[in-house]
């Protein structure tokens, strides 16, 4: 877990979009796509904790009628989230605050999405369970996360990737290298899809799927809150 999120992220606001799509080869849009494709909003109430920049959020809102709304505790992320709507001419408004205390009425919301948003904050089970209060009964809920790199080949020639490369050229290019060291010790040491599977039956949640994203690196899971 990262626990000064908020210093890193007001750190990396900037350069979060173009970091991210360099080292992912773009392959983070992609993932992106693919979550809307899962979740196919109809016209629905949509909360897109940890929205950062608002990818997911701007994904969902161009491509279906719902209404999306973006929360972030980093003002500096929601700063950049704000240009990139105007820019394309999003009506998306922004919640600035803590995840693990959304400030949302119970069974508000019809969707909620979180992506590479978890993983940042202090308390997982406090996270889940503020998800499902604020969910509708039969609400669905869509995590897009890193999973920890896999026992084979492909997983030890990732984890070389996550831990010598990455922090050596964000270091390099964007001055950031300790970050990206705490980025793969946290890849690392995060939830499994079976260890998710569990965190989410533990609050309620059933019809749990795991998607598996470009050989284990990334999973979405979805599941639907019974209340
Ligand atoms: C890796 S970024 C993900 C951004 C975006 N969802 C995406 O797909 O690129 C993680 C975001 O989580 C936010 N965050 C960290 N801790 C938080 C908290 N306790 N409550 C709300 N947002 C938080 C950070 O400010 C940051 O914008």
């Amino acid at each position: 877990m990262v626990n000064n999120a908020e210093q890193i992220y007001k750190k990396i606001a900037e350069k979060y979009d173009f970091l991210n799509h360099f080292f992912s080869l773009y392959i983070d849009v992609l993932w992106r796509k693919k979550l809307l494709k899962l979740i196919n909003p109809k016209r629905e109430t949509v909360l897109d904790i940890c929205t950062g920049t608002g990818d997911i959020a701007i994904e969902i809102k161009k491509n279906s009628g719902s209404t999306v709304i973006g929360y972030d505790i980093s003002p500096e992320m929601l700063e950049v989230a704000i240009k990139k709507f105007k820019e394309r001419g999003l009506e998306i408004p922004l919640i600035l605050g803590d995840a693990l205390e959304l400030a949302v009425k119970d069974n508000s919301v019809d969707v909620i999405t979180i992506g590479f948003g978890l993983r940042n904050l202090p308390d997982y089970d406090r996270a889940v369970a503020e998800i499902a209060r604020a969910l509708r009964p039969g609400g669905r809920v869509f995590i897009l996360e890193f999973a920890p790199p896999e026992k084979n080949l492909f997983g030890f020639f990732y984890w070389i990737y996550l831990r010598h490369i990455m922090p050596l050229v964000g270091g390099i290019i964007a001055g950031v290298k300790e970050d990206y060291r705490e980025l793969a010790v946290s890849i690392r040491a995060f939830l499994t899809p079976k260890d998710m599977k569990s965190l989410l039956s533990k609050h309620g949640f059933t019809n749990f799927r795991a998607t598996r994203l470009s050989l284990g690196i990334a999973y979405i899971y979805s599941a639907r809150i019974e209340k």
